[in-house]
């Protein structure tokens, strides 16, 4: 049996029939910009997130981390960065000229990145901030579909890479916003300082706007994400319940066993003593499964990079290809 780590194939299958005659249609009309689905996509996105925020598409979800960064923080500003996270996160605030900060100190804004889809720690996160009297920002590029993501913080950056729970047909990425003056911010940044009142270019900025092509899939596939995510959670279940008993496979962030209810399970990660010897057998044995991620983002190997493991969780497979995992699983961290 084979049980890929995600199968877009299947993802597309789900909204083929709208999606094909739409692209065929962009493509054949030259309007490649698009940018009325862009303003569409964007105005759906922040009614999903909710809390009247307002939302900027753009080209990635390092390119939203950064756009997220440069208009809420001041030039010279301090942001802390957690160093479990990827790469993207911290590389993204250090191209934005301001000062990541890994550890301690004095900061301006803090970065929280809900890893794996996970806003566990929020509450806590959340409050450390309104007592240092300091912004709080998401990156939230992997908890699309937890209804928390994007209502915590001053602001939130998704990313839209392709095996997001959300992801576009290409690279992509949205920041939501709680204030307006950020987001228009942000949209001059996006494109040059392009001001469609004066049809003036008021600042520097950069080219950072999302394809029309990625923004009527991007709809598309919004329609269908909460479906994706609860049957990502009825995955999560099965996990969770079958490694109960299992001391060897350590699942944390998952009180009683019971899947954090928020939680958006882009990736279900468990940990292992021997994870590299897991990894190996799972593969041979078909199974999809990856690391996330092998060194902390400023480079360093903790326990948490040596033994994390990220088991497939796409909301195609089916519960034979789950049960299959589970019991390999059992079986490679015996031997
Ligand atoms: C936590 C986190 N931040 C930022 C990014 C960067 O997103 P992208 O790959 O779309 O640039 C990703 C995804 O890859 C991510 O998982």
């Amino acid at each position: 049996m084979q049980v890929p780590a995600i199968d877009l194939a299947a993802q597309w299958r789900d909204i083929a029939d709208e999606a094909e005659p739409l692209l065929l249609a962009r493509a054949r009309s030259g309007n490649y910009l698009g940018s009325e689905a862009v303003e569409a996509f964007e105005q759906e996105w922040a009614a999903y997130v909710g809390g009247g925020v307002h939302a900027v598409a753009c080209s990635s979800g390092t390119d939203a981390v950064e756009l997220m960064v440069r208009a809420t923080t001041e030039p010279h500003a301090r942001v802390s960065v957690p160093s479990e996270t990827f790469v993207a996160t911290l590389g993204a605030v250090e191209r934005s000229g301001r000062t990541a900060v890994l550890s301690g100190g004095h900061v301006h804004a803090r970065i929280a990145v809900w890893l794996y889809g996970s806003t566990a720690d929020a509450d806590s996160i959340a409050q450390e901030c309104a007592e240092a009297g300091i912004p709080l920002l998401e990156d939230a590029s992997q908890a699309h579909g937890n209804r928390l993501a994007g209502r915590i913080g001053l602001a939130a950056a998704f990313s839209l890479y392709p095996s997001k729970n959300l992801g576009g047909i290409g690279q992509g990425g949205v920041v939501t916003f709680r204030h307006k003056i950020h987001a228009d911010k942000a949209r001059l940044i996006r494109e040059h300082g392009y001001e469609r009142a004066t049809d003036r270019h008021v600042m520097r900025g950069f080219n950072l706007r999302m394809d029309g092509l990625n923004a009527d899939a991007l709809r598309l596939k919004l329609r269908k994400l909460d479906g994706w995510v609860a049957r990502k959670r009825d995955i999560a279940a099965m996990y969770l319940d079958s490694f109960r008993l299992v001391p060897s496979v350590r699942c944390d962030n998952h009180i009683d066993w019971k899947p954090e209810p928020d939680h958006s399970f882009h990736q279900f990660v468990v940990r292992v003593k021997n994870r590299d010897a897991v990894l190996a057998s799972l593969r041979t044995a078909g199974i999809g499964a990856m690391v996330h991620y092998r060194t902390t983002a400023d480079g360093r190997e903790t326990e948490w990079s040596r033994e994390t493991i990220s088991l497939p969780i796409g909301p195609h497979l089916s519960d034979e290809q789950i049960q299959y995992v589970i019991d390999h699983v059992k079986k490679a961290v015996r031997s």
